[in-house]
């Protein structure tokens, strides 16, 4: 069974020509790491990823410091733990998928890498899966630990409702209401969905432009080649 459509949303990045809000992927991350990074792994980001994006290499590299890695092996053979690096990826919350559905009533929690890509409707459906928790409708039972949200194909999911007004401070001192929490995870993990979409929008702009230009000196070229023939 269909999730009720998520309704069209109107993204920063919608336009051909259109960035992120990178104010807004700075704001989703916290909300990532305060709020999902307890039970959703990110595997595919680098803490280098988050550099020039949405932090400065010095506040990437303190964050990745935070986090412990396990290296190895030493001069002994053994494994050791290290602080992370700017080329470490995002610490996953569980150790394996047993651990991590252990933890969730049988449930898993997906990696949300690529999430915006494979889920239907995207960003939007993000938006909406976050900001749709409700009272199930008279006659609709809702089993044991899960949760009724129409937007989840079934509408009955294991996530409960994790974004409530004022849950993070943001440093930028932008309110953090349920709904810009969920623009700003779900603006960031589109962000996490394509990292190279600005330089790809941009790239592409300046393509069409070369070509124009190219088509132009061609077409003048042949122009004035052909002149002396009537
Ligand atoms: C599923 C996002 C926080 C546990 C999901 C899905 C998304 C998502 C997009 C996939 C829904 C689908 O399959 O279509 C987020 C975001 C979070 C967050 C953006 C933070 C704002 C959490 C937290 C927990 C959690 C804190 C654990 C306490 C789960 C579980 C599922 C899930 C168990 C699987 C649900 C099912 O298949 O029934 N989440 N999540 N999530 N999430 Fe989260």
């Amino acid at each position: 069974e269909e999730g009720l459509h998520a309704p069209a949303f109107p993204w920063n990045h919608n336009g051909w020509l259109d960035s992120f809000d990178h104010n807004a992927i700075r704001r989703g991350y916290q909300v990532y790491r305060e709020v999902c990074a307890s039970c959703h792994s990110l595997d595919r980001i680098a803490w280098r990823n988050l550099v020039a994006v949405s932090h400065t290499s010095d506040e990437a590299r303190a964050m990745a410091e935070e986090q412990e890695y396990t290296d190895g092996p030493n001069d002994q053979g053994e494994p050791f733990q290290r602080p992370g690096k700017l080329a470490d990826y995002m610490p996953p919350p569980y150790p394996n998928e047993e651990a991590s559905r252990a933890a969730n009533g049988g449930a898993l929690p997906p990696d949300l890498s690529l999430i915006v890509k494979a889920r239907h409707g995207g960003a939007d459906y993000i938006m909406a899966l976050l900001t749709g928790y409700q009272d199930p409708p008279a006659g609709i039972a809702v089993a044991d630990g899960m949760n009724f949200n129409p937007y989840f194909p079934g509408g009955s999911i294991a996530m409960g409702r994790v974004l409530f007004d004022g849950l993070v401070e943001y440093d930028d001192g932008t309110p953090s209401t349920t709904t810009q929490m969920a623009k700003d995870v779900a603006t960031f993990l589109s962000w996490a969905s394509e990292p190279e979409h600005d330089d790809r929008k941009k790239m592409g702009f300046q393509a069409v432009i070369i070509l124009s230009a190219m088509t132009a000196i061609s077409l003048y070229v042949k122009r004035l080649k052909w002149s002396p023939i009537k």
